[in-house]
């Protein structure tokens, strides 16, 4: 199970508070809207979050087009599923963590498990990217990925035979996990946090991601992504500098 609890991991807490700023929102709604919904229907606990920057800060490696349509149809729909999915159920006022971790390899909670799953995925993948990314990361990553990898580019290269591998769809990830960092890949909706793994930053790989700009060139775009638009930073942020 995973480690990464809200409470025990104060980076990845912040990023997901700020990603994610939904939890708060549901329980509110959860112990507040019972007369409303009478009224109004079922309560929209989780809310799309904002994108960190505009829909062609990411060009030319991801037109405005894909961004739009990825963020403004995909990530949106797994929100709106989610809280179709999700009311009237015990799940309701649950943090998304707490959902994907309780539906997780659950048979009866497919659906759960893979649309709360893709909305932290999407929230944490674009805070992974940001325009002018990509180079060398901060030194204290830096010293991290060497003493794990042996050098960034090794690291690079391993983050993108992951990503341009990944069968079907899915993710690769940098994380930490057991003290080292490492890269995985994940299919589909799947998740590190389910693995007792620390997410650093991602990469979408489903075709939704790319096809737009690159066609069935995913490794082109992946290559691209990775010397222009990582986001470093905000990987050191998640591995909480000094852990
Ligand atoms: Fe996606």
């Amino acid at each position: 199970m995973s480690t990464n609890s809200p409470d025990n991991d104060k980076s990845v807490d912040l990023t997901r508070r700020e990603a994610l700023g939904v939890a708060a929102g549901a329980l509110l709604m959860a112990t507040s809207t019972s007369d409303a919904q009478a009224v109004q229907g079922p309560a929209s606990a989780f809310t799309l979050p904002p994108l960190p920057y505009a829909d062609n800060a990411l060009e030319p490696v991801i037109s405005a087009q894909t961004l739009s349509f990825h963020y403004g149809k995909h990530h949106r729909g797994y929100v709106d599923n989610l809280n179709k999915l999700v009311a009237g159920t015990a799940f309701a006022g649950q943090s998304l963590e707490q959902i994907i971790a309780a539906t997780s390899g659950k048979a009866d909670h497919v659906g759960t498990y893979n649309n709360a799953a893709q909305i932290w995925n999407h929230t944490f993948y674009w805070r992974s990217l940001k325009p002018a990314g990509g180079g060398e990361p901060p030194e204290a990553l830096k010293a991290r990925i060497v003493a794990s990898f042996g050098s960034v580019d090794a690291c690079r290269k391993e983050l993108a035979a992951a990503a341009a591998g990944q069968f079907g769809s899915g993710w690769a990830w940098l994380v930490e996990d057991g003290g080292k960092l490492a890269v995985v890949k994940t299919g589909n909706a799947d998740s590190p946090l389910t693995k007792g793994q620390k997410p650093l930053l991602t990469i979408d790989v489903w075709e939704h991601a790319y096809y737009l700009d690159y066609q069935n060139r995913r490794a082109d775009h992946v290559s691209a992504l990775i010397d222009k638009l990582l986001n470093w930073e905000f990987a050191l942020d998640n591995l909480g500098k000094r852990s």
